[in-house]
Protein backbone atom coordinates (compact mmCIF):
# COMPACT_ATOMS: atom_id res chain seq x y z
CA UNK A 1 0.00 0.00 0.00
CA UNK A 2 1.38 3.45 -0.89
CA UNK A 3 2.00 5.88 1.85
CA UNK A 4 0.65 8.86 2.52
CA UNK A 5 3.02 11.82 2.65
CA UNK A 6 2.36 15.37 4.75
CA UNK A 7 3.58 18.04 1.87
CA UNK A 8 5.57 19.57 4.29
CA UNK A 9 9.60 19.82 3.51
CA UNK A 10 10.60 16.45 4.58
CA UNK A 11 7.61 14.79 3.03
CA UNK A 12 8.11 16.66 -0.59
CA UNK A 13 12.00 15.81 -0.11
CA UNK A 14 11.26 12.02 0.14
CA UNK A 15 8.53 12.32 -2.70
CA UNK A 16 11.15 13.88 -4.66
CA UNK A 17 13.95 11.25 -3.97
CA UNK A 18 11.27 8.16 -5.01
CA UNK A 19 10.54 10.06 -8.29
CA UNK A 20 14.32 10.37 -9.22
CA UNK A 21 14.74 6.84 -8.11
CA UNK A 22 12.04 5.78 -10.76
CA UNK A 23 9.53 5.32 -7.64
CA UNK A 24 5.73 6.01 -8.43
CA UNK A 25 4.17 9.47 -6.77
CA UNK A 26 1.03 10.64 -6.50
CA UNK A 27 0.96 14.47 -6.08
CA UNK A 28 -1.34 17.50 -6.05
CA UNK A 29 -1.71 19.51 -8.89
CA UNK A 30 -4.14 22.31 -9.55
CA UNK A 31 -6.44 20.25 -11.91
CA UNK A 32 -6.13 16.47 -10.41
CA UNK A 33 -3.86 14.39 -8.67
CA UNK A 34 -0.86 13.28 -11.39
CA UNK A 35 1.01 10.11 -10.76
CA UNK A 36 4.61 11.12 -11.09
CA UNK A 37 7.94 9.48 -11.85
CA UNK A 38 11.16 10.17 -13.92
CA UNK A 39 10.22 10.56 -17.38
CA UNK A 40 14.24 10.09 -18.68
CA UNK A 41 13.96 6.75 -16.93
CA UNK A 42 11.65 4.58 -19.69
CA UNK A 43 11.26 1.49 -17.15
CA UNK A 44 9.54 3.88 -14.72
CA UNK A 45 7.36 4.94 -17.29
CA UNK A 46 6.74 1.56 -18.20
CA UNK A 47 5.76 0.51 -14.67
CA UNK A 48 3.49 3.79 -14.47
CA UNK A 49 1.72 2.41 -17.44
CA UNK A 50 0.82 -0.76 -16.09
CA UNK A 51 -0.33 0.47 -12.42
CA UNK A 52 -3.00 2.17 -14.29
CA UNK A 53 -4.13 -0.19 -16.99
CA UNK A 54 -3.37 2.00 -19.21
CA UNK A 55 -2.55 1.41 -22.78
CA UNK A 56 0.77 1.58 -24.53
CA UNK A 57 -0.42 3.62 -27.52
CA UNK A 58 -1.55 6.88 -24.89
CA UNK A 59 0.79 9.22 -24.37
CA UNK A 60 1.65 11.31 -21.03
CA UNK A 61 2.35 14.56 -20.09
CA UNK A 62 5.57 15.76 -18.97
CA UNK A 63 5.94 18.67 -16.20
CA UNK A 64 8.48 20.86 -15.57
CA UNK A 65 9.04 23.48 -13.02
CA UNK A 66 10.35 25.87 -15.51
CA UNK A 67 10.39 27.46 -18.76
CA UNK A 68 13.88 26.47 -19.50
CA UNK A 69 13.02 22.56 -18.75
CA UNK A 70 10.93 22.38 -21.99
CA UNK A 71 13.98 23.52 -24.55
CA UNK A 72 15.59 20.17 -23.19
CA UNK A 73 12.39 18.43 -24.13
CA UNK A 74 11.13 19.38 -27.29
CA UNK A 75 12.98 19.75 -30.38
CA UNK A 76 11.94 23.10 -31.55
CA UNK A 77 9.36 25.51 -29.54
CA UNK A 78 7.49 27.78 -31.85
CA UNK A 79 7.14 31.87 -30.72
CA UNK A 80 3.55 31.22 -30.23
CA UNK A 81 4.24 28.14 -27.59
CA UNK A 82 6.61 31.10 -26.09
CA UNK A 83 4.12 33.60 -25.83
CA UNK A 84 1.57 30.91 -24.12
CA UNK A 85 3.98 29.67 -21.84
CA UNK A 86 5.03 33.17 -21.14
CA UNK A 87 1.70 34.09 -20.09
CA UNK A 88 -0.10 31.26 -19.25
CA UNK A 89 1.80 29.26 -17.28
CA UNK A 90 2.23 28.14 -14.65
CA UNK A 91 -1.05 27.20 -15.31
CA UNK A 92 -3.63 24.17 -16.73
CA UNK A 93 -2.88 24.02 -20.06
CA UNK A 94 -0.45 21.51 -21.87
CA UNK A 95 1.58 21.95 -25.09
CA UNK A 96 1.99 19.61 -27.71
CA UNK A 97 5.39 20.19 -29.59
CA UNK A 98 8.01 18.42 -31.36
CA UNK A 99 9.89 16.00 -28.84
CA UNK A 100 13.48 16.14 -28.78
CA UNK A 101 15.92 12.31 -28.33
CA UNK A 102 15.97 13.07 -24.68
CA UNK A 103 12.81 12.15 -24.34
CA UNK A 104 11.61 8.11 -24.39
CA UNK A 105 9.58 7.11 -26.88
CA UNK A 106 7.50 5.45 -24.30
CA UNK A 107 6.17 8.61 -22.55
CA UNK A 108 5.60 9.88 -26.74
CA UNK A 109 4.05 6.58 -27.51
CA UNK A 110 6.24 6.46 -29.95
CA UNK A 111 5.35 9.90 -31.81
CA UNK A 112 7.06 12.43 -32.60
CA UNK A 113 5.34 15.17 -30.38
CA UNK A 114 5.62 15.23 -26.55
CA UNK A 115 2.77 17.50 -24.12
CA UNK A 116 4.48 19.50 -21.38
CA UNK A 117 2.79 21.20 -18.63
CA UNK A 118 4.10 23.40 -15.81
CA UNK A 119 1.69 22.94 -13.29
CA UNK A 120 0.21 26.12 -10.97
CA UNK A 121 0.65 24.35 -7.93
CA UNK A 122 3.28 25.27 -4.95
CA UNK A 123 3.71 21.41 -3.73
CA UNK A 124 3.83 20.06 -8.03
CA UNK A 125 6.32 22.93 -8.25
CA UNK A 126 8.40 22.51 -5.52
CA UNK A 127 8.46 18.34 -6.24
CA UNK A 128 9.73 19.00 -9.64
CA UNK A 129 12.32 21.32 -8.54
CA UNK A 130 13.50 18.78 -5.87
CA UNK A 131 13.27 15.88 -7.95
CA UNK A 132 15.76 17.92 -10.54
CA UNK A 133 14.36 15.82 -13.84
CA UNK A 134 10.78 15.64 -15.83
CA UNK A 135 8.17 14.56 -14.24
CA UNK A 136 5.86 12.51 -16.44
CA UNK A 137 2.30 11.80 -15.18
CA UNK A 138 -1.17 11.28 -16.20
CA UNK A 139 -3.92 11.41 -13.78
CA UNK A 140 -3.34 9.23 -11.05
CA UNK A 141 -6.39 7.29 -11.88
CA UNK A 142 -6.92 3.55 -13.10
CA UNK A 143 -7.30 4.05 -16.83
CA UNK A 144 -10.90 5.47 -17.94
CA UNK A 145 -12.99 5.59 -14.71
CA UNK A 146 -13.15 9.05 -12.58
CA UNK A 147 -10.11 11.49 -12.47
CA UNK A 148 -8.85 12.27 -8.54
CA UNK A 149 -9.03 15.43 -7.15
CA UNK A 150 -8.57 14.50 -3.80
CA UNK A 151 -6.04 11.84 -2.05
CA UNK A 152 -8.68 9.06 -1.14
CA UNK A 153 -9.89 8.67 -4.51
CA UNK A 154 -6.01 8.14 -5.46
CA UNK A 155 -5.95 5.53 -2.53
CA UNK A 156 -8.91 3.43 -3.52
CA UNK A 157 -8.17 3.39 -7.43
CA UNK A 158 -4.54 2.34 -7.50
CA UNK A 159 -3.23 2.77 -3.63
CA UNK A 160 -1.90 -0.86 -3.55
CA UNK A 161 0.28 -0.27 -7.19
CA UNK A 162 1.99 2.63 -6.92
CA UNK A 163 4.41 3.92 -3.65
CA UNK A 164 3.73 6.77 -2.40
CA UNK A 165 0.45 9.96 -2.26
CA UNK A 166 1.96 13.52 -1.55
CA UNK A 167 -1.16 15.23 0.51
CA UNK A 168 -2.13 17.85 -0.94
CA UNK A 169 -5.56 18.44 0.18
CA UNK A 170 -8.28 19.23 -2.32
CA UNK A 171 -7.09 20.19 -5.87
CA UNK A 172 -8.79 23.74 -6.32
CA UNK A 173 -9.25 23.54 -10.41
CA UNK A 174 -11.01 20.10 -10.56
CA UNK A 175 -10.84 19.11 -14.20
CA UNK A 176 -7.43 18.70 -16.15
CA UNK A 177 -5.38 20.89 -18.47
CA UNK A 178 -6.25 22.12 -21.58
CA UNK A 179 -4.33 19.45 -24.25
CA UNK A 180 -3.47 21.56 -27.83
CA UNK A 181 -0.39 20.70 -30.36
CA UNK A 182 0.93 23.57 -31.40
CA UNK A 183 1.12 23.57 -35.43
CA UNK A 184 3.48 26.94 -36.43
CA UNK A 185 0.82 30.06 -35.35
CA UNK A 186 -2.39 27.64 -35.25
CA UNK A 187 -3.39 25.37 -32.45
CA UNK A 188 -5.40 22.00 -32.38
CA UNK A 189 -7.40 21.43 -29.32
CA UNK A 190 -6.82 17.90 -28.48
CA UNK A 191 -9.02 18.37 -24.96
CA UNK A 192 -11.24 21.02 -23.50
CA UNK A 193 -9.95 21.33 -19.60
CA UNK A 194 -8.93 24.24 -17.33
CA UNK A 195 -8.02 27.03 -19.64
CA UNK A 196 -10.96 28.01 -21.63
CA UNK A 197 -11.09 28.03 -24.99
CA UNK A 198 -11.94 31.44 -25.61
CA UNK A 199 -8.32 32.47 -23.63
CA UNK A 200 -6.23 30.54 -26.35
CA UNK A 201 -8.48 32.36 -28.75
CA UNK A 202 -7.08 35.39 -27.80
CA UNK A 203 -3.76 34.03 -29.12
CA UNK A 204 -4.12 32.37 -32.40
CA UNK A 205 -7.05 30.09 -34.03
CA UNK A 206 -8.43 27.28 -32.43
CA UNK A 207 -9.31 24.17 -34.49
CA UNK A 208 -10.01 20.65 -34.58
CA UNK A 209 -7.29 18.08 -34.33
CA UNK A 210 -6.22 16.65 -37.55
CA UNK A 211 -6.70 12.81 -37.72
CA UNK A 212 -4.44 12.70 -40.46
CA UNK A 213 -5.21 8.90 -41.81
CA UNK A 214 -7.47 7.74 -39.69
CA UNK A 215 -4.75 7.48 -36.95
CA UNK A 216 -5.41 8.43 -33.25
CA UNK A 217 -4.04 11.54 -32.69
CA UNK A 218 -4.59 12.19 -28.84
CA UNK A 219 -6.23 8.95 -27.21
CA UNK A 220 -8.10 11.09 -24.30
CA UNK A 221 -9.86 11.85 -27.38
CA UNK A 222 -11.83 8.70 -27.19
CA UNK A 223 -14.95 8.41 -26.55
CA UNK A 224 -15.81 6.66 -23.32
CA UNK A 225 -13.87 7.76 -19.99
CA UNK A 226 -13.88 9.61 -17.10
CA UNK A 227 -16.59 7.19 -16.02
CA UNK A 228 -18.26 6.23 -12.77
CA UNK A 229 -18.85 2.89 -12.04
CA UNK A 230 -22.37 2.88 -12.96
CA UNK A 231 -24.21 4.22 -16.03
CA UNK A 232 -24.74 7.93 -16.62
CA UNK A 233 -27.46 10.02 -18.14
CA UNK A 234 -27.36 13.62 -19.61
CA UNK A 235 -30.40 15.52 -19.37
CA UNK A 236 -31.01 19.15 -20.01
CA UNK A 237 -32.78 19.64 -16.23
CA UNK A 238 -33.55 17.64 -13.28
CA UNK A 239 -37.48 18.71 -13.61
CA UNK A 240 -37.50 16.70 -17.26
CA UNK A 241 -37.11 13.46 -15.16
CA UNK A 242 -40.68 12.58 -14.54
CA UNK A 243 -39.79 9.45 -12.74
CA UNK A 244 -36.61 8.51 -12.11
CA UNK A 245 -35.76 4.99 -11.08
CA UNK A 246 -36.06 3.98 -7.75
CA UNK A 247 -32.16 4.15 -6.64
CA UNK A 248 -31.15 7.31 -8.97
CA UNK A 249 -28.63 9.96 -7.71
CA UNK A 250 -28.72 13.02 -9.22
CA UNK A 251 -26.02 15.40 -10.29
CA UNK A 252 -27.29 18.86 -9.61
CA UNK A 253 -25.72 22.21 -11.45
CA UNK A 254 -27.18 24.39 -9.10
CA UNK A 255 -29.95 23.55 -7.18
CA UNK A 256 -31.97 20.46 -5.46
CA UNK A 257 -34.98 20.21 -7.76
CA UNK A 258 -38.51 20.43 -5.88
CA UNK A 259 -39.44 17.40 -6.72
CA UNK A 260 -37.44 15.14 -4.89
CA UNK A 261 -37.16 11.46 -5.82
CA UNK A 262 -33.61 10.96 -5.84
CA UNK A 263 -31.61 8.25 -3.81
CA UNK A 264 -28.63 11.22 -3.18
CA UNK A 265 -28.22 14.72 -4.98
CA UNK A 266 -25.11 16.53 -5.05
CA UNK A 267 -25.06 19.90 -6.15
CA UNK A 268 -22.10 21.52 -8.33
CA UNK A 269 -22.44 25.23 -7.65
CA UNK A 270 -25.21 26.43 -5.53
CA UNK A 271 -23.93 29.69 -7.16
CA UNK A 272 -24.41 28.89 -10.52
CA UNK A 273 -20.64 29.26 -11.03
CA UNK A 274 -18.79 27.08 -13.81
CA UNK A 275 -15.73 27.42 -12.14
CA UNK A 276 -16.80 25.77 -8.93
CA UNK A 277 -18.46 23.34 -10.76
CA UNK A 278 -15.46 22.21 -12.35
CA UNK A 279 -13.62 22.51 -8.82
CA UNK A 280 -16.54 20.07 -7.31
CA UNK A 281 -16.78 17.79 -10.53
CA UNK A 282 -15.09 14.72 -9.83
CA UNK A 283 -15.69 14.80 -5.93
CA UNK A 284 -19.23 15.22 -6.43
CA UNK A 285 -18.91 11.75 -8.94
CA UNK A 286 -17.21 10.21 -6.37
CA UNK A 287 -19.82 10.92 -3.52
CA UNK A 288 -22.22 9.55 -5.49
CA UNK A 289 -20.46 6.50 -7.68
CA UNK A 290 -19.92 5.39 -3.64
CA UNK A 291 -23.26 5.71 -2.34
CA UNK A 292 -24.43 2.73 -4.13
CA UNK A 293 -27.00 4.56 -6.27
CA UNK A 294 -27.55 2.35 -9.78
CA UNK A 295 -27.71 5.05 -11.75
CA UNK A 296 -26.34 8.85 -11.86
CA UNK A 297 -28.75 11.50 -14.31
CA UNK A 298 -26.20 14.63 -14.73
CA UNK A 299 -27.73 18.51 -15.66
CA UNK A 300 -26.32 19.49 -18.49
CA UNK A 301 -24.08 23.22 -17.49
CA UNK A 302 -23.56 26.27 -19.91
CA UNK A 303 -21.44 24.65 -22.24
CA UNK A 304 -18.51 28.75 -22.19
CA UNK A 305 -15.49 29.14 -20.21
CA UNK A 306 -14.57 25.97 -18.24
CA UNK A 307 -18.10 24.93 -18.66
CA UNK A 308 -17.20 23.38 -22.10
CA UNK A 309 -14.32 21.24 -20.15
CA UNK A 310 -17.21 19.84 -17.53
CA UNK A 311 -19.70 18.95 -20.61
CA UNK A 312 -16.96 17.43 -22.26
CA UNK A 313 -16.09 15.05 -19.20
CA UNK A 314 -20.12 14.70 -18.27
CA UNK A 315 -20.66 13.07 -22.48
CA UNK A 316 -17.52 10.94 -22.27
CA UNK A 317 -18.59 9.68 -18.74
CA UNK A 318 -21.41 8.33 -20.31
CA UNK A 319 -20.75 7.63 -23.79
CA UNK A 320 -21.52 3.93 -23.76
CA UNK A 321 -19.36 2.47 -26.29
CA UNK A 322 -16.39 0.62 -24.63
CA UNK A 323 -13.49 2.20 -23.47
CA UNK A 324 -10.66 2.89 -26.42
CA UNK A 325 -7.88 5.21 -24.67
CA UNK A 326 -7.28 7.93 -22.80
CA UNK A 327 -6.21 7.75 -19.44
O1 LIG B 1 -4.29 18.29 -15.78
C1 LIG B 1 -3.72 17.36 -16.33
O2 LIG B 1 -3.42 17.38 -17.54
C2 LIG B 1 -3.36 16.14 -15.49
C3 LIG B 1 -2.35 16.56 -14.43
C4 LIG B 1 -1.84 15.41 -13.62
O3 LIG B 1 -1.30 17.25 -15.05
N1 LIG B 1 -2.85 15.08 -16.30
C5 LIG B 1 -3.62 14.35 -17.13
O4 LIG B 1 -2.95 13.33 -17.79
O5 LIG B 1 -4.81 14.55 -17.27
P1 LIG B 1 -3.70 12.18 -18.58
O6 LIG B 1 -2.64 11.26 -19.01
O7 LIG B 1 -4.78 11.63 -17.76
O8 LIG B 1 -4.28 12.91 -19.84
C6 LIG B 1 -3.38 13.50 -20.78
C7 LIG B 1 -4.03 13.72 -22.10
C8 LIG B 1 -4.42 12.42 -22.77
O9 LIG B 1 -5.64 12.65 -23.45
C9 LIG B 1 -3.29 12.20 -23.76
O10 LIG B 1 -3.69 11.44 -24.87
C10 LIG B 1 -2.92 13.62 -24.13
O11 LIG B 1 -3.10 14.38 -22.95
N2 LIG B 1 -1.51 13.71 -24.52
C11 LIG B 1 -0.41 13.63 -23.73
N3 LIG B 1 0.72 13.66 -24.46
C12 LIG B 1 0.34 13.79 -25.75
C13 LIG B 1 1.04 13.87 -26.99
N4 LIG B 1 2.37 13.79 -27.03
N5 LIG B 1 0.32 13.98 -28.13
C14 LIG B 1 -1.02 14.03 -28.09
N6 LIG B 1 -1.76 13.95 -26.95
C15 LIG B 1 -1.09 13.84 -25.80
MG1 LIG C 1 -6.62 11.01 -17.25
Amino acid sequence: MAVLLPADDAGVSAAADMIREGKLVAFPTETVYGLGTNARDAVAVAALFESKGRPRFDPVIVHVASREAVDALCGFVPPLARRLMEDLWPGPLTLVLPKSEAVPDIVTAGGEWVGVRMPDHPVALELIRRASVPVAAPSANRFGMLSPTEPSHVLQQVGERIDAVLDGGKTPVGVESTVVRVVGECLELLRPGGVPVETLRRYAPVGPPEEGGGKLLSPGMTKKHYAPSVPLILVDAADDISSPSPNAGLLAFRAVPAGGGFARVEVLSPRGSLREAAANLFSCLHRLQSSGVSVIYAEKVPEKGVGLAVMDRLRRASATVPSAGGG
